[in-house]
C-alpha cells in the first residue's frame, strides 16, 4: 500500500505517519525528515537547502524529486510506504506519478488532513520531537506518558525544529496555500483523494485513516466541483452516529416488544375482573 498525506505543516502528517507506520508495516519517507538530515551531515545538498528550510519557502522541484526518487528505489519502500511532505507541488505530483509508473507501481490512497489555520502555529510552536525515532509531541495537547521518555521508542533525547517558530510558519502556511493546495484538484481529479478532518484528536485521526486504509470508507467519486469534502469523516460520523442509531432503535424496538406482552397481561387480567365483578355484582 503506497500513500499520501497531505496537509498544512502542523496538520498531523508527521504524528499519523508515524502511527500508520506501526500499524500497517509501512515506511514513513518525509522529504522534511531527508533534508533536515541532509542539513544536520553538512551534505553539499544540505548546504543548499538550509537557507530556504530556514526561511519557511519550498526547496526546488528538482532536489526534492531526486531525493524522493532514490528513497523510494530503496528495498525497503517495497513494504509500502507513506509520503509524508511530498508531493508539494504540481511538478512534484507529476513526477512522482512518473517514477512509480516506471516501476510499475501507483498510489493507492492520497488522503488530506484537514486543519484550520489558526490552530497549525499552536501546534507547531509547541512542537518537539524524539531525536531518535521521529516521534512527535507536544507541550500540551501530546506529552509522552512518562515525562522525558518517547513512548514509541524509550529515548530520552528531543529535538525542537528551527523553523517551527510562529514568523516561519506563517510563511510555510502561505508556501502551503500558494504551491501545495493546488494539487488537491490534480488529485481529485484522478478520484485518489480523501480527506480526514485532522482537527479531531490524534485518536480520531488514527481512526479515520485507518478507515480509509481498511477499506472502511467509500472512495469518492472524481469531482471536479469539489463536491467531495472530507468523506472519511462524513463516513465515520454517520457511521458513529448510524451506530448509535442502530443501538438506540433496537433498544427501543426491544422495549416494545417488552411493553407488548404487557397488553397481553392485560387480557388476562381483564378477563379475571369481569369475573370478579361479575362475582361481586351478584354478591
Ligand atoms: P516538513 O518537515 O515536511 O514540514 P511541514 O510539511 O511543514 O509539516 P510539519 O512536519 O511541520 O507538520 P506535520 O503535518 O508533520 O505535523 P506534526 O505531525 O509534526 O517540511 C519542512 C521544510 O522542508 C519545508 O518548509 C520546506 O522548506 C522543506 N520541504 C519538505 N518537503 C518539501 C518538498 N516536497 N518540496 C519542497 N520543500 C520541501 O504535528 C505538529 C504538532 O501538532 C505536534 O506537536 C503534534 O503533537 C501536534 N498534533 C498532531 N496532530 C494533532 C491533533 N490531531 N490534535 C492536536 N495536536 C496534534
Amino acid at each position: 500500500m503506497d500513500i499520501v498525506l497531505l496537509g498544512p505543516p502542523g496538520a498531523g502528517k508527521g504524528t499519523q505517519a508515524k502511527r500508520l507506520e506501526d500499524k500497517y508495516g509501512l515506511v514513513q519517507l518525509s522529504t522534511g525528515d531527508m533534508l533536515r538530515a541532509a542539513v544536520a551531515s553538512g551534505s553539499e545538498l544540505g548546504g543548499k537547502v538550509r537557507a530556504i528550510m530556514d526561511a519557511g519557502e519550498l526547496v526546488p522541484d528538482d532536489l526534492v524529486i531526486q531525493l524522493i526518487s532514490e528513497r523510494i528505489a530503496r528495498p525497503d519502500a517495497r513494504k509500502g510506504f507513506i509520503l509524508d511532505g511530498f508531493p508539494r507541488t504540481t511538478k512534484q505530483a507529476e513526477a512522482l506519478d512518473k517514477m512509480l509508473a516506471d516501476k510499475g507501481l501507483k498510489l493507492d490512497h492520497v488522503i488530506e488532513m484537514k486543519v484550520d489555520d489558526a490552530q497549525l502555529v499552536d501546534r507547531i510552536s509547541g512542537r518537539f520531537t524524539c531525536a531518535t525515532c521521529g516521534a512527535g509531541y507536544h507541550d500540551r495537547n501530546h506529552k509522552p506518558k512518562v515525562e522525558g521518555v518517547c513512548d514509541r521508542c524509550g529515548s530520552h533525547q528531543f529535538v525542537r525544529r528551527p523553523d517551527d517558530n510562529a514568523e516561519t510558519v506563517k510563511k510555510r502556511l502561505a508556501a502551503y496555500h500558494s504551491q501545495t493546495a493546488p494539487i488537491l484538484p490534480y488529485y481529485r481529479a484522478k478520484g485518489l483523494l480523501q480527506s480526514v478532518d485532522g482537527m479531531a484528536g490524534i485518536n480520531d485521526v488514527t481512526a479515520a485513516l485507518s478507515r480509509i486504509l481498511d477499506g472502511g470508507a467509500a472512495r469518492p467519486a472524481p469531482s471536479p466541483a469539489g463536491a467531495v469534502v472530507r468523506p472519511a469523516k462524513r463516513a465515520a460520523k454517520p457511521a458513529a452516529r448510524a451506530s448509535a442509531r442502530t443501538k438506540s432503535k433496537p433498544a427501543r424496538a426491544k422495549a416494545k416488544p417488552v411493553r407488548k406482552p404487557a397488553p397481553k397481561a392485560r387480557p388476562k387480567r381483564a378477563k379475571k375482573r369481569p369475573i370478579k365483578r361479575r362475582s361481586k355484582t351478584k354478591v
